[in-house]
């Protein structure tokens, strides 16, 4: 058992490393806008993650490990304001020091002492050290997909327009193979959340409930580059009718005319991918909207978007009748992120991971392609302000009965 929990971490940690390998060092230190955090940094924070709550807070009577500099608790603490005071997101970018060769070393002696630890703890305790590892191992997953969406944002902004890596986005099935139209849902009682005992989940997704539903609809595809084309040149982006007050100050505020990625050269449009500047597909499903852009679309269209709740039943039901529903693209919701019926976070800091964001943000439903697998659950509820659009977001249209 023992030797699998140290097989699982290894492979995790080194998948952080592969995903890294294609950075250079100065490509390591850069972020590009306040959402953005440097590779360097999520190498270095996924970490500490381990090192903090798991090797000094938790194994404390390992003390013949030498201490980390201190420093790093102020560098590389994202947002645990009961931990003390942390470097303000907007400045990881100054992190000059360490040196990188120094980040690499401190990830080679966590690891060496996670794997001591795995190694020679207490019969009694290891359960609950393997439920700290659970969750430090999905933390990293989802800083592996985080560095992805900041990777393409820094190189987006670059004039070079560089490529990630020669793995291009156009694997993005587009199912074709697949009858387009709506998938319909009788109206009733409907499960969700989780508390299976044998899963790792998150505490947003915790307490298993039931839900009414009406009857509904929701699309059998993603939301394509060429349809949303035709919003773009049925001048939504101009028009106040679509969109949400907030939306639309937005828009006007930062200049929006089409999704974060693409590029008009002409009269054509190209798109920003991990492999560089390409001609935008339009099969392909759209990509890096904001919630207010996948809601002024389902408006202009004269749909809406699924609740996450409508989302969730459909995965759980029939989600061979849909394509793209899971770790293809985000999808968002149009559901506020709030907690569920008899919500309990997780314990003592841990508490500050997911709790203190359910505040004016949005649910998404459906990973996306970087999402690992073994992360992945149908119950999984992620979040992102209305305005944010450089994760990997797209949408599905649903509509009431008999529209
Ligand atoms: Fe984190």
């Amino acid at each position: 058992v023992r030797e699998q929990w140290q097989k699982r971490y290894l492979k995790t940690r080194n998948r952080m490393e592969v995903l890294c390998a294609p950075l250079s060092a100065e490509e390591r230190m850069v972020s590009s806008t306040d959402e953005t955090s440097p590779a360097k940094w999520h190498l270095a924070h996924t970490t500490w993650f381990f090192d903090f709550f798991i090797l000094r807070q938790w194994a404390s009577d390992l003390s013949h490990f030498p201490p980390q500099p201190p420093v790093y608790d102020f560098l590389f603490n994202s947002y645990y304001e009961s931990l003390g005071a942390f470097l303000p997101k907007k400045d990881r970018r100054l992190l000059s020091h360490p040196s990188s060769e120094e980040v690499d070393a401190y990830r080679k002696t966590t690891d060496e002492r996670m794997l001591t630890v795995i190694e020679q703890c207490d019969e009694k305790r290891f359960p609950e050290l393997a439920r700290l590892i659970e969750l430090g191992l999905n933390h990293e997953q989802q800083h592996q997909e985080l560095l992805i969406m900041d990777v393409k944002q820094n190189h987006f902004l670059n004039p070079f327009k560089p490529a990630y890596s020669v793995e291009t986005e156009s694997a993005f099935a587009s199912g074709e193979d697949l009858a387009r139209g709506w998938v319909p849902f009788k109206g009733g009682k409907a499960e969700i959340g989780t508390n299976d005992p044998d899963t790792f989940y998150y505490d947003n997704e915790s307490g298993h409930h039931s839900v009414w539903l009406e009857s509904f609809s929701i699309a059998s595809h993603l939301v394509t580059n060429g349809e949303y084309l035709e919003f773009i040149e049925a001048n939504g982006y101009q028009n106040p009718k679509h969109w949400l007050s907030d939306g639309w100050e937005q828009v006007k505020r930062a200049g929006w005319t089409a999704p974060l990625y693409w590029v008009k050269e002409g009269s054509r449009y190209q798109e920003m991918t991990l492999s560089g500047l390409a001609p935008l597909q339009l099969s392909k499903p759209v990509s890096h909207l904001s919630y207010f852009e996948a809601q002024a679309y389902a408006h202009w269209k004269g749909f809406r978007l699924p609740t996450e709740f409508e989302w969730e039943h459909a995965a759980r039901s029939k989600v061979s009748g849909f394509s793209g529903m899971e770790r293809e693209l985000w999808q968002w919701t149009q559901s506020a992120y709030l907690p569920y019926p008899k919500f309990k976070p997780f314990q003592n800091e841990l508490m500050e991971y997911n709790s203190k964001f359910m505040c004016n943000q949005m649910v998404l439903r459906g990973g996306c392609r970087f999402t690992p697998e073994d992360h992945y659950r149908t119950t999984y509820r992620n979040f992102f302000y209305p305005n944010q659009r450089w994760q990997f977001a797209g949408l599905r249209l649903a509509k009431d009965e008999n529209e």
